[in-house]
């Protein structure tokens, strides 16, 4: 009886263990042989409980011999409908980010640390957030800056020339003070060439709050330069635009080694990287913000541009040729 419980509690996860189970129980020289063979010393009064005993021994033995084998069976097919399982893998193509999301997540990180938060706005827009919001109304020359892509016949409808459309619309839906930062696809109808693009990716920022200054600016772009770039030189150039008084270009010292350089900066050390000013008291009012109580800085910068910086690339195209071996350079950059 005690043969039957240990029987019973056998378990074996591979053939060789089984086979070992097998020879003990049902074996030439087995436990059971060795009972039957002593069947015949039994005394008659004990013969039918005796005989019942090994009966029952022997069917549990063989029964479990019979399911361990079917289990190792069902083991060895899934091994085979899944191949073998412990070859090791077939060499997978990892990706890498494309270096306009490379640059723009660096952009975004270091506003992120002075407390600037992200906003998007829509690519295809209309003409008040696009331009008049900006103080560009109807006629205005500076709408000729930038050649605009129109939807089908209808004017008021087209593809946003630059971020500063975001800025409108988040001055609209939130109250001051406002640290955003805005990046995104802006369109334009120029001649493709190695120095600009139809579609290009800009990033907008934009702080508006009581008492903020030119100096507050100045200080956030040299902070910016600075974690961008390393060790830099800015210089604010004065400039023009409708929406910003008043208004400066910021170019960054660039010394002159390669000769992408040289392709990049057309000769001089000095490369524009943004436009920014003093958010103009007309757009605050037509984004309901009263400029008496409030002021502004915003600035807006071509990511294409610091990724040629910082990548050394010479021609804006590669960016969306998508050739493979221009993106694989920027694995390491994951
Ligand atoms: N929107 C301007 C451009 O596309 C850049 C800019 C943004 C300038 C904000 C001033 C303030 O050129």
């Amino acid at each position: 009886k005690q043969h039957i419980e240990e029987a019973k509690m056998f378990h074996a996860d591979n053939k060789e263990r089984l086979e070992e189970f097998r020879i003990k129980y049902l074996g030439g020289k087995g436990i059971l042989k060795e009972f039957f063979a002593e069947f015949k010393n039994v005394p008659n009064e004990l013969k039918k409980e005796f005989g019942q005993v090994i009966n029952e021994l022997k069917n549990t033995a063989e029964e479990k011999v019979k399911s361990i084998q079917e289990q190792l069976e069902s083991k060895e097919e899934s091994k085979g409908q899944f191949g073998d399982l412990s070859r090791p893998g077939y060499p997978m193509e990892v990706g890498s980010r494309h270096p306009i999301s490379l640059v723009k997540n660096q952009i975004l990180d270091v506003f992120s640390t002075i407390g600037f938060n992200v906003s998007e706005g829509p690519e295809i827009e209309d003409d008040w957030h696009n331009f008049t919001a900006l103080n560009l109304p109807e006629y205005h020359p500076a709408r000729d800056m930038q050649d605009t892509f129109f939807i089908q016949t209808n004017p008021d409808i087209l593809l946003r020339t630059h971020t500063s459309s975001v800025q409108v619309r988040y001055m609209e839906n939130n109250k001051p003070p406002i640290r955003t930062i805005s990046p995104g696809r802006v369109f334009r109808n120029e001649a493709v060439s190695a120095r600009s693009h139809c579609i290009f990716h800009q990033v907008e920022g934009l702080y508006i709050d009581k008492d903020v200054s030119f100096a507050d600016l100045k200080q956030t772009l040299l902070y910016f330069t600075k974690e961008m770039f390393g060790k830099s030189k800015i210089r604010l150039r004065p400039s023009y635009f409708p929406f910003t008084e008043p208004s400066a270009e910021v170019d960054i010292y660039w010394g002159l080694k390669t000769e992408t350089d040289y392709r990049i900066t057309k000769g001089t050390g000095w490369l524009e990287i943004m436009g920014c000013g003093m958010v103009d008291p007309n757009v605050l009012k037509n984004c309901g913000i009263n400029p008496d109580e409030y002021s502004g800085y915003a600035f807006g910068m071509g990511i294409e541009r610091i990724a040629m910086l910082l990548y050394q690339i010479g021609d804006i195209r590669m960016f969306y040729e998508n050739d493979v071996r221009f993106l694989e350079q920027f694995k390491s950059s994951l």
